[in-house]
């Protein structure tokens, strides 16, 4: 039997980094010297910070969403996309550890955010999840910052350090019964993401891994092909639609 083979009976699992929206033009996480579009990510990506500085980490995580706006998705969510309508949407489970929206504007259906969304918000005290595309954070009121109808403060939905990812229950299944694991953009270090390719494996699943460069796990995937995820995935997708 061909394990490599992706058809009708296959149950997939993709796992996205910040590599697939490089193209797209937003900036993967590792490139910068610890730092993150110019900031020191303990100033602005841990709970600590925000109890500290919650205006500095609005406004940073504002300058995110708006920069959101000046994006589009790149040929390689496009390609995710017409693989998931290629088998439908339960046998491609998409998780992305990114917190844009590049996938569902690409076209895919049922995205797993498990580090959260920038465009979401969540209340710190009643715990309510709001989709907002607003400035959180305005100008002339740049002192004030955002509350919710509870009275509670505002905080992005975004998975910080030393929190736990979303949804682990429902990745934990799906990676249970997959045939093929495919990583893509990812450089395979920040747990419990990094994680999911030994689970597969153990399963027996089927991986493949799409990278820039060989990340240092890239000896683990069954194959591995290098190059840019815009270009790479819309090949392979392709030849896939023959099999399929
Ligand atoms: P990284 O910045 O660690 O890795 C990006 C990967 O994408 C690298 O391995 C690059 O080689 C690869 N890459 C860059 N451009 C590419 C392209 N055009 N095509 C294909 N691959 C390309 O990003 P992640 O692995 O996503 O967590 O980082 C994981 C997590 O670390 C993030 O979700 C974030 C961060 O801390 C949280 O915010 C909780």
């Amino acid at each position: 039997m061909d394990r490599s083979k992706i058809d009708q009976h296959s149950r997939v699992v993709v796992l996205t980094g910040a590599g697939i929206s490089a193209e797209s033009g937003v900036k993967t996480f590792r490139d910068n010297d610890g730092l993150w579009e110019n900031y020191r990510i303990e100033d602005v990506a841990t709970p600590e910070a925000f109890r500290r500085d919650p205006q500095l980490v609005w406004r940073f995580y504002d300058q995110r969403r708006k920069q959101l706006k000046t994006v589009a998705p790149n040929p390689a969510h496009h390609a995710l996309a017409q693989l998931q309508a290629m088998l439908g949407p339960e046998r491609l489970t998409l998780i992305t550890q990114n917190v844009d929206d590049l996938h569902e504007r690409g076209g895919s259906k049922a995205v797993i955010h498990m580090h959260g969304e920038l465009l979401k918000v969540r209340c710190t005290r009643c715990r309510t999840i709001t989709h907002t595309e607003a400035d959180m954070l305005s100008d002339d009121q740049a002192e004030t910052l955002p509350h919710c109808e509870c009275g509670g403060l505002l905080r992005p939905h975004i998975v910080w350090f030393g929190e736990m990812p979303f949804e682990m229950d429902f990745i934990q299944n799906k990676l249970a019964e997959c045939t093929h694991f495919i990583a893509i953009g990812t450089s395979g270090v920040v747990y419990p993401a990094a994680g999911f390719l030994q689970i597969a494996r153990q399963i027996g699943a089927y991986t493949i891994g799409f990278n820039l460069e060989p990340p240092e796990n890239h000896r683990l995937f069954d194959q591995f092909i290098q190059g840019k995820a815009g270009q790479q995935l819309p090949q392979w997708v392709n030849s896939l639609a023959l099999q399929v």
